[in-house]
């Protein structure tokens, strides 16, 4: 069964046609990376399907159900574009911010208890970081920061998670091993949809990827097939420098 399913999908703001006529489905496991350059929808595309927005036309269904029905909140976890773009006096510890992923599935005001702190803690140990638990968010380096979302996505014990640009202003080194860290949840079990320009770092984990291009149109590939044709944009852009 398709985990998510996306059908004829177009979307315009007041102002400006984005996506036209999209389709597109994944399963259970999947790795897709969302690419295209800036201001091709990518965002918004994420916000359709987690229901923020509504479609101008077509259909989303997530687990089988039209994503305006949802409502099964724990299934899904979403990272958006600038998480970590806080304040660096921000007064919360690594593990409070993690422990907000618990809300998808309690509600909020519910109390914080032993059973919660096992979930946190273990999802901070699955991102590496269960030494910084009770250090200051604005101490972590941006890579770090980044896993500390991606530890509080971790804790409803998400079936799939979305991502936006998690890989944004972190040093290379960084980039990778956040990649390798999806890599892994994935081949866990978790199946991912990250939007990213970081497409050389993440391809070798991903298993597809949806192209949008400026038109609105978009193309939904394997990632064996778009590291093919990367090589011959690459040789193609050689050949005309000599
Ligand atoms: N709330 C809004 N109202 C009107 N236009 C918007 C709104 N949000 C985004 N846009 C416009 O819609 C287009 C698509 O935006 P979106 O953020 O989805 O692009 P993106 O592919 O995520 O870009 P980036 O790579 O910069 O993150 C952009 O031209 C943007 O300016
Ligand atoms: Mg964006």
């Amino acid at each position: 069964m398709a985990i998510l399913e996306v059908k004829d999908l177009s979307f315009s703001y007041p102002d400006k046609s984005i996506l036209h006529r999209i389709s597109f489905s994944i399963k259970r496991g999947d790795f897709l990376c969302v690419v295209g350059t800036n201001g091709t929808g990518k965002s918004t595309l994420l916000k359709l399907i987690l229901n923020r927005l509504r479609p101008t036309e077509g259909t989303i269904k997530l687990f089988g159900t039209d994503s305006s029905q949802f409502k099964d909140f724990g299934k899904i976890a979403y990272v958006s574009q600038k998480a970590t773009a806080f304040n660096k006096d921000f007064p919360a510890t690594v593990e409070e911010i993690a422990s907000l992923g618990l809300y998808s599935r309690k509600g909020l005001f519910k109390r914080y208890n032993n059973r919660d702190r096992e979930k946190v803690l273990s999802a901070l140990e699955r991102v590496g970081l269960s030494e910084f638990a009770h250090k200051k968010i604005g101490n972590l380096s941006g890579g770090q920061q980044q896993r500390v979302f991606i530890a509080k996505a971790l804790v409803s014990s998400p079936d799939i998670i979305f991502l936006d640009e998690p890989t944004v202003g972190i040093d290379i080194q960084a980039v990778d091993s956040i990649c390798c860290l999806l890599g892994e949840l994935n081949s866990g079990g978790i199946t991912i949809v990250m939007v990213t320009h970081d497409i050389s770092s993440v391809i070798y984990h991903s298993n597809k990827v949806l192209i949008l291009s400026e038109d609105g149109s978009s193309e939904l590939i394997s990632s064996k097939e778009f590291t093919g044709r990367s090589l011959m944009d690459m040789q193609h852009h050689r050949h005309k420098e000599v």
